[in-house]
């Protein structure tokens, strides 16, 4: 059931690989930028650090990380859809990053590097999709070093009344349709289906803390319609 669950997700971001920037970008009226840029601040990169980057998707966190930590040793932007590690790989060329990033084709579940291997990691809107995302945690748990930082960046739901209903019209009506003009419609209808089913702050720290991070912060940000979950590795 996981299996096949995974297999049509990564199908589905095979399949708006190519639009994804644009609608991003343009959907969230260029928003997303300063929620990553946040998220990529709070990992405070030391010299020689390596960091993950897991569902890279098509590479932004991975390239924001190398912009702003010229010392950090390496980065790893890990993703399992071909059609966005191949965006990744084409933006990281193009910023001549490529001595410095490497994408891997990898799952969250089952991430193909030793235990401790870095000192940090991001996943940014990608948790939400995650099939078993108790074994993403897990895995991501194991390839931090104990005391390495974790940053989830996802999209929530906003606990304000009034904000809520503008956010459901937006989320559930208009972005669905806009975004049939530019890829394909399905996905975004996937895309208020899946913040809807994901936990909320409280759920969401017990499961983080049940696979072995101790969370440091869930900051709201944009009237809640995204959260940076901060973590360490316990142990
Ligand atoms: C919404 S995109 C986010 C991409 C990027 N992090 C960003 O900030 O734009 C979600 C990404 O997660 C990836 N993904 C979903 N489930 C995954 C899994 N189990 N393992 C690895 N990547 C996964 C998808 O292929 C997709 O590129």
């Amino acid at each position: 059931m996981e299996k096949n669950k995974g297999h049509d997700i990564r199908e589905m971001f095979d399949g708006i690989a190519g639009r994804y920037d644009l609608l991003n970008h343009l959907l969230s009226l260029g928003i997303d930028r300063r929620w990553r840029r946040k998220a990529v601040l709070c990992l405070n990169v030391k010299a020689s650090q390596r960091i993950l980057d897991m569902a890279s998707g098509t590479g932004d966190v991975a390239l924001e990380i190398a912009r702003r930590y010229p010392q950090a040793d390496l980065i790893v932007a890990a993703d399992f859809s071909a059609g966005m590690l191949q965006r990744a790989n084409a933006k990281i060329r193009r910023a001549g990053l490529g001595q410095r990033i490497f994408p891997v084709a990898a799952r969250c579940e089952a991430i193909p590097h030793g235990d401790g291997t870095f000192d940090g990691a991001v996943i940014a809107f990608g948790i939400r999709n995650v099939a078993d995302r108790s074994r993403g945690l897990q895995e991501l748990r194991r390839v931090l070093r104990p005391g390495g930082k974790l940053l989830v960046l996802e999209l929530s739901t906003p606990a304000n009344p009034p904000v809520r209903v503008l956010y459901h019209f937006y989320f559930r009506k208009l972005l669905p349709w806009l975004a049939g003009f530019f890829s394909r419609r399905e996905a975004y209808r996937y895309l208020p289906r899946s913040v809807a089913d994901f936990p909320d702050c409280d759920q969401f720290r017990h499961l983080m803390e049940e696979a072995g991070f101790e969370i440091v912060a869930q900051t709201p940000m944009t009237f809640g319609i995204v959260t940076l979950h901060a973590a360490v590795r316990k142990g």
